[in-house]
C-alpha cells in the first residue's frame, strides 16, 4: 500500500460505516479519515451499500451486511473490510483476498460475553426460569410450595458436549467446570494434551458426543462444512433428557428438524440465540414449540464487549489504511497480493 498510506494523504481516504457504532469507532477514525455512515440501527439498503462501496477505501460492517462477490466487484478503492463481529461468514473472503482487500474481525473481546450467555441459556432452560417468571406474571401461580412443583434438572455432575473447541468453546468449558460438569468436546482437530488437562476435557467423535451428553453446545463458525451439520438425524442421537444450545450461527442447525424433535419430545429442550433467518420470521417452526428458550442474537451484547469490539474494528481499519499490521486479520494470504 506504500505511498497511498503516507499520513499526509490519509485524510483523502473514505471509510464507510454501515451502522451507528459505539463511541470508540468515531474517536479512532474521525481524526484521520473522511467518514460517511448509515446513521441508523437498520441495515443500509443494498443499492446504497453498493454505491458507497464504489468510493470507499475502508468498510466497517456488521454480520447482517452481505459483502459478497457482487459487492466486492463494485469496490475499486477498497483496502479493508472490517467486520464488527467474530464471525465472517457474511463476507466472501476468497474474492476479497484475490482483490487484495484485507478482511478483519473482532475475536477474543466477545469470548466471555458469549460463553456467559451460553451458561445463561443452559441454566434458564434446565431450571425453567422463564417458565416460572411467566407463571407469576400471568397470575397462574396459585399453589403454595410443594415437592414436585416445576422440577428441572441439575448441571452438576452432568456432561456437557461442546462442539467446536476454539476460544468460546473453551470459555464455556471453563465455566461448566465451575458448575461441576463433565466436559466432552468435538473439534476438527484434537486440542493439545495441556489444554485437555487444564480444562479436564475429553475428545469425542461427534456421534458419541451427541449420544452421551446431557447438554450439547455449539461453538462453530459457519462454513460449507458446518452448514446444517446438526441435522434431524444428529439431533435424534441425543438423549431424550438432553438440551441443545446454539450461540454460534443458526445455519449450523436444521431448524425444522429441531422443531420436529422438540415437538415429539425426542430431546428435552433447546436454547437458541441464533437463527437461520434473523430476525426470526413469523412462519418459523421454532415459534410453534414449547420446550424452547429463544434470545435475539445477544451473545456479545454487553456494553463493555460492544465497546471493545468497536475499538478493535476501528483499529483494524486505521492500521490497514496507515499501512500497519491489523490487530486481527482473517485472510493472511492477502499480504502477498497487497503488502502493507
Ligand atoms: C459475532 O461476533 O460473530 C457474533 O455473532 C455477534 O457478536
Amino acid at each position: 500500500m506504500g505511498s497511498e498510506s503516507n499520513p499526509s494523504t490519509v485524510r483523502d481516504f473514505t471509510v464507510y460505516l454501515t451502522r451507528r457504532f459505539p463511541e470508540p469507532v468515531s474517536r479512532i477514525l474521525e481524526p484521520l479519515f473522511e467518514i460517511t455512515l448509515n446513521d441508523s440501527n437498520s441495515p443500509v439498503g443494498r443499492d446504497e451499500l453498493l454505491s458507497q462501496l464504489e468510493t470507499a477505501d475502508g468498510l466497517l460492517c456488521t454480520l447482517s451486511d452481505e459483502i459478497d462477490g457482487e459487492a466486492l466487484a463494485r469496490a475499486q478503492r477498497l483496502k479493508i473490510v472490517s467486520t464488527y463481529s467474530a464471525g465472517y461468514d457474511h463476507i466472501d473472503v476468497d474474492v476479497a483476498t484475490n482483490r487484495g482487500i484485507y478482511v478483519t474481525n473482532t475475536p477474543d473481546v466477545l469470548t466471555d460475553a458469549t460463553a456467559d450467555l451460553t451458561l445463561a441459556l443452559m441454566l434458564a432452560l434446565s431450571r425453567r426460569v422463564v417458565e416460572g417468571h411467566n407463571l407469576i406474571i400471568s397470575r397462574e401461580w396459585d399453589m403454595p410450595w410443594f415437592p414436585s412443583f416445576m422440577l428441572g434438572s441439575d448441571l452438576s455432575k452432568k456432561t456437557i458436549g461442546i462442539i467446536g473447541f476454539g476460544r468460546i468453546g473453551r470459555a464455556v468449558a471453563k465455566r461448566a467446570r465451575g458448575f461441576g460438569m463433565k466436559i466432552r468436546y468435538h473439534n476438527s482437530v484434537q486440542v493439545s494434551k495441556a489444554v485437555e488437562v487444564e480444562l479436564d476435557a475429553r475428545y469425542s467423535p461427534l456421534e458419541t458426543l451427541l449420544m452421551e451428553s446431557d447438554f450439547v453446545s455449539i461453538h462453530l463458525p459457519l462454513t460449507n462444512k458446518t452448514r446444517n451439520l446438526i441435522s434431524y438425524e444428529m439431533i435424534k442421537l441425543m438423549k431424550r433428557s438432553a438440551y441443545l444450545i446454539n450461540t454460534s450461527r443458526g445455519m449450523i442447525v436444521d431448524e425444522s428438524g429441531l422443531a420436529d424433535a422438540l415437538r415429539r419430545e425426542e430431546i428435552a429442550g433447546a436454547g437458541l440465540d441464533v437463527f437461520n433467518t434473523e430476525p426470526l420470521t413469523e412462519s418459523s417452526p421454532l415459534l410453534e414449540v414449547n420446550n424452547i428458550l429463544l434470545t435475539p442474537h445477544l451473545g456479545s451484547a454487553t456494553v463493555g464487549t460492544r465497546y471493545r469490539m468497536g475499538e478493535m474494528a476501528a483499529s483494524n481499519i486505521r492500521n490497514v489504511l496507515l499501512g500497519i499490521e491489523p490487530v486481527s486479520l482473517v485472510n493472511s494470504e492477502v499480504r502477498r497480493r497487497r503488502p502493507l
